[in-house]
């Protein structure tokens, strides 16, 4: 495990920490970006209230819910559509580092991975620009991952030059390079461009 990490249990039996979970749901697509370059993989991210980009979910109770639960009802909100969340979908969960030196309890966060089908994706993107309760709110609106490199670096470079919240930006890194949808090189050349 890495440094940082915990196991779900060691996480749940944190009594005075908070839990956020958040998930990566994502596709497989035939799809082409100007009829010649392949997009690959859809994965869904959400620019949030505060400008910054992260993934779905939020604060669980665990005194009240199960991890994935709490999580389905931040998606309900989020995205106006219930997805259920199982613990197969687990991934991590780590200590989130504190956000002032004064703040009393620890935040721990959880994250899922889920693969859907190219049409339930589109159902989540449609759900969360009409009747998600969130939409405008908490969730400005949901973003696509682009995982391509064009001349110059558009693409995933300038995507990942952008801020995120917490670590959603190394979430989506090392999803990216846990489930291959993007080749190690051509990850490496986007990591090492949105540094410039
Ligand atoms: N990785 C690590 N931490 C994250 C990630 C992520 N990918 N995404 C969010 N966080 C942190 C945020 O900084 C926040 O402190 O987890 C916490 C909860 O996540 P949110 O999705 O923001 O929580 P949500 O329950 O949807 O929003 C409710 O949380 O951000 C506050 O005050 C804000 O009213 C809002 C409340
Ligand atoms: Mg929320
Ligand atoms: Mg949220």
């Amino acid at each position: 495990m890495a440094s940082g990490q915990l196991s779900r249990a060691e996480a749940l039996a944190c009594s005075g920490c908070r839990h956020a979970c958040h998930v990566m749901l994502y596709a497989d697509t035939k799809a082409q970006l100007f009829g010649r370059i392949p997009i690959k993989h859809i994965i869904l991210m959400q620019m949030r209230f505060d400008g910054l980009l992260g993934f779905p979910g939020g604060l669980v109770n665990p005194s009240e819910e199960t991890l994935e639960s709490g999580l389905s009802r931040e998606l309900s909100e989020e995205l106006g559509l219930a997805l259920p969340i199982s613990v197969e979908d687990h991934v991590d969960s780590c200590f989130a580092p504190p956000s002032s030196p004064s703040s009393s309890s620890r935040l721990i966060t959880h994250f899922y991975v889920k693969k859907m089908d190219e049409e339930q994706i589109r159902e989540v993107e449609r759900a969360a620009a009409s009747t998600a309760a969130d939409h405008g709110l908490e969730v400005l609106g949901m973003v696509r991952v682009p995982l391509y490199t064009m001349k110059g670096g558009g693409g995933l470079a300038s995507f990942l030059s952008h801020s995120f919240i917490g670590n959603a930006r190394s979430q989506l890194v090392h999803s990216m390079l846990r489930l291959n949808l993007v080749a190690p090189r051509e990850l490496h050349k986007a990591l090492t461009h949105s540094l410039k």
